[in-house]
């Protein structure tokens, strides 16, 4: 990378050190500390990487102050619009969007390699029933590893390309199968002549006493859903992936850290803890307690958040909300549900909180999870399942990025340094003489 210009830190008298700047295509310039410890025998201190890029990428972009998210240059608004999940998967993972035989030969891959190793499906059995998905999927997604040995061989571009074709095509089956499981139905097997989303669909709600009948709005709200969710440059979840493979580690147990992460209530579970706060908020009175909520929510002391508002990156409002916010509304039109008291309850919310000083000043604006719960149950989804739902979109943008950190010549083993706070040299007191 060629240097644009420098920042010269002065760190003690007479003490300078010129440090190199690098510019993006778009975004924030950066200045390249890696020589500081060598030189100056001190660490940067950055706890929540609130001013640290990690590495460079040329996947996803957010424009945080001005609510904009591209992938791969192209705007999340006109992806939803115009292109499907696997065409979305497809630019993330290649760099462009496919032409029509590229996205068909694609289409095709992924569809073949849907169904999961028999032998899988047994491991199921040694959960407990009433496990959460989110534990059965860290399990499931990280055991892939003991299956695929095939593919393990992260040097191999051929290993990585097929291993990322498992992990997109299988997380809808290994999603369905642990709905499936937790409910007590048998597993439904994938079904080829139905689409990407239309058979995750399938493998969810079918029983074999009777099959699924697909609706079109509902496969291309949840298809939507996907598109939104499949990358989000290097926040929490895609950070870990990163971070678990810079050691080497096979793609399969990669994932499965980021689903780990990604179960957090304050990355993928907020999508949960938001639905769960409305329905609470209904059971106790709906609308004439938003005011009372709201109060809950500006008191540090109450422990309660607005699940669903703020963003590390965004100060603006979210382009995932908008759009999740209008496919609310087309689920709920085309199930006939259009006075959805959880709807009319966000929005009264939303438009409360937009006007309040308290949000206002901390530029706190919905985020994705604010409407997809809505969505998400009005398709029969369970509110145990959204942040599967999540990590089978995320995969996506996961596999792009550990591909592209993996394919990277400055690539390294993470390793962050530390600001020691705790005891200095001291010797062992034998027990006897431990007072
Ligand atoms: N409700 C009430 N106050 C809030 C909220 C909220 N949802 N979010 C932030 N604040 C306050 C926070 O208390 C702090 O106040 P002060 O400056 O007075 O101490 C200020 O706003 C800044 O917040 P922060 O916690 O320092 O910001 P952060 O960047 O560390 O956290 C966040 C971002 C998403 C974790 C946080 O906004 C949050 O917990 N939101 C609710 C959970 C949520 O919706 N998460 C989904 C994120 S989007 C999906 C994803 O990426 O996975």
């Amino acid at each position: 990378m060629e240097a644009k210009g420098k920042v010269t830190l002065n760190y003690g008298p007479d003490k300078n050190l010129d440090l190199p700047t690098y510019g993006g295509s778009i975004g924030p310039d950066v200045f390249d500390i890696r020589a500081l410890y060598g030189k100056t025998g001190m660490f940067t201190y950055d706890p929540g990487f609130m001013s640290t890029a990690s590495c460079q990428s040329r996947i996803t972009y957010i424009d945080g102050d001005k609510g904009v998210l591209l992938y791969r240059g192209y705007p999340i608004e006109q992806l939803a619009v115009h292109c499907d999940f696997l065409e979305v998967c497809y630019l993330l993972l290649n760099g462009e969007l496919p032409k029509k035989a590229e996205k068909e030969k694609f289409d095709w891959t992924v569809t073949r390699h849907t169904m999961v190793h028999e032998q899988l499906a047994r491991l199921f059995q040694g959960f407990r029933r009433d496990s959460h998905p989110m534990a059965v999927m860290v399990g499931v997604v990280g055991a892939l590893s003991a299956f695929y040995h095939d593919s393990l061989d992260i040097n191999n571009p051929e290993h990585r390309e097929i291993s990322a074709f498992r992990l997109i095509a299988k997380l809808p089956t290994i999603v369905a199968m642990a709905y499936k499981y937790n409910m007590g139905q048998p597993f439904i097997y994938p079904k080829n002549d139905l689409g990407y989303t239309a058979n995750f669909m399938r493998m969810m709600f079918a029983v074999p006493a009777e099959d699924y009948v697909v609706n079109d709005v509902l496969v291309r709200a949840l298809d939507r859903i996907f598109i939104l969710h499949a990358d989000h440059e290097q926040n929490a979840s895609t950070s870990t992936v990163r971070l678990a493979g810079s050691s080497g580690a096979n793609p399969f147990a990669c994932i499965a850290a980021g689903i780990a992460c990604l179960w957090g209530p304050a990355h993928g579970g907020a999508n949960e803890a938001a639905l769960q706060m409305l329905m609470d908020i209904e059971r106790d009175g709906g609308v004439a307690k938003v005011g009372e909520f709201i109060k809950k929510a500006k008191d540090k002391n109450s422990g309660v958040k607005l699940m669903g508002f703020g963003h590390r990156v965004y100060k603006n409002y979210d382009p995932r909300a908008k759009l999740m916010q209008e496919t609310t509304r087309e689920v709920l039109d085309a199930l006939g549900l259009h006075n959805d008291p959880l709807l009319k309850l966000a929005m009264a919310l939303e438009k409360i909180a937009l006007e309040d000083e308290y949000f206002v000043s901390r530029k706190l604006y919905p985020n994705v999870d604010f409407y997809s719960g809505i969505v998400q149950r009005a398709l029969g989804i369970p509110t145990s399942m959204f942040t599967c739902i999540f990590s089978l979109a995320r995969t996506a943008g996961w596999i792009a990025q550990w591909n592209e950190m993996i394919s990277d010549p400055e690539q390294k083993i993470g390793r962050p340094r530390q600001l020691y706070v705790g005891p200095t040299q001291r010797d062992v007191v034998p027990i006897a003489k431990r007072i």
